[in-house]
C-alpha cells in the first residue's frame, strides 16, 4: 500500500500496529547484517525504546551550535570540498577519528544491501567505537549530505541559509520514503514523504505551508533534527558566506 495524503501518514507512523520492516537476525558478527539486527532503527517495542533512548544520550551530549561552527571551520580548511564534512565533524564530537569507513557502511545500512566492502566498512567502525555512535553516523550520513546537496540547488545569491534549509526539508526531502510493515495484515506500507508534505488537505494557514514530515513522525522519529541543521547550516556558511 502506498500512502500519499498527510493524515495517513502520521497515522501511520504514530501507530505501533505498523513496525519496520524486520530484518535477518543471523548476520556473522561484525557484519552489517549483524549490526541492522542491533540498532534502534530495526527494532520494535521495549528493544527500540532502551537501544532509542541510548541515542538520545548521546545526542544530548552534543552541542549543535558547536557541530555548526565545525562543519564551518572545516569546510573552509577544506577549500570547499565539502563531502564527508559533516560526517567527520560528528565523528569527532562523538570521539571518532577516522570516518572513512562510514559512507561504504551507510551505502547498504538502511537498504540491507549486503557487500563485502560494507562489512569491512563495518568491521573498520568497530575497532573505534561502539554500535549506538556507529548508529548515528550511518543514520547521519547520506541525509545530512543530501539535504545540503539539494539545498545547493536551490540557493540564491545572498540566500539566509536557515530559510533555504527550511524550505528545502519542505519541498525536497533527502529521504523519500520509509516503509513499514503491518503486523495485523502481513502487508507492506510505503510512506511517500514527498507526496504527503504537498498534501494541500494539511495546508497550515498560521504556518503558510503544509508542516512537513521530512524528519519523521510519532514512534520513532528522526532524534536529531537539530544536529542534522547544525551540520547542513555549517557546511553552506562555509561554502556560500
Ligand atoms: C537532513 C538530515 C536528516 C533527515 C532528513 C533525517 C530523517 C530521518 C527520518 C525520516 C527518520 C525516521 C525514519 C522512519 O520513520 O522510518 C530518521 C531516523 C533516525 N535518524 Fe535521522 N535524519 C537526518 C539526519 C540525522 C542525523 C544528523 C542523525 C544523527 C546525528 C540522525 C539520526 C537518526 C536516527 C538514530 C534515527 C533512528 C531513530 C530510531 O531508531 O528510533 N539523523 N531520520
Amino acid at each position: 500500500m502506498l500512502i500519499t495524503r498527510h493524515a495517513e501518514a502520521e497515522a501511520v507512523l504514530s501507530d505501533t500496529r505498523y513496525v519496520p520492516p524486520p530484518v535477518r537476525q543471523d548476520g556473522e558478527e561484525g557484519t552489517l547484517a549483524w549490526l541492522r539486527a542491533r540498532v534502534s532503527r530495526f527494532s520494535t517495542g521495549e528493544t527500540h525504546t532502551r537501544r532509542r533512548r541510548e541515542l538520545a544520550e548521546l545526542l544530548g551530549g552534543l552541542d549543535p551550535a558547536g557541530l555548526r561552527s565545525a562543519a564551518e571551520a572545516l569546510t573552509r580548511q577544506r577549500g570547499g570540498d565539502w563531502r564527508g564534512v559533516p560526517t567527520a565533524v560528528l565523528g569527532a564530537a562523538l570521539g571518532v577519528e577516522d570516518t572513512g569507513a562510514v559512507p561504504a557502511a551507510a551505502a547498504g545500512y538502511l537498504s540491507g544491501e549486503e557487500s563485502p566492502q560494507a562489512d569491512a566498512a563495518v568491521a573498520e567502525l568497530l575497532k573505534q567505537t561502539g554500535i549506538p555512535v556507529i548508529t548515528l553516523l550511518l543514520q547521519a550520513h547520506a541525509a545530512t549530505e543530501g539535504l545540503i546537496e539539494n539545498a545547493l540547488e536551490h540557493a540564491t545569491p545572498d540566500q539566509d541559509i536557515d530559510a533555504l534549509l527550511r524550505e528545502t526539508l519542505r519541498r525536497d526531502p533527502p529521504l523519500k520514503a520509509t516503509r513499514r510493515l503491518d503486523t495485523h495484515t502481513g502487508g507492506e506500507v510505503t510512506i511517500d514523504l514527498v507526496a504527503a508534505n504537498r498534501d494541500p488537505a494539511a495546508y497550515d494557514p498560521a504556518l503558510g505551508h503544509v508542516p512537513h514530515l521530512t524528519f519523521g513522525h510519532g514512534v520513532r522519529p528522526c532524534p536529531a533534527p537539530e544536529h542534522a541543521l547544525a551540520l547542513a547550516a555549517g557546511v553552506l556558511e562555509g561554502l556560500l558566506k
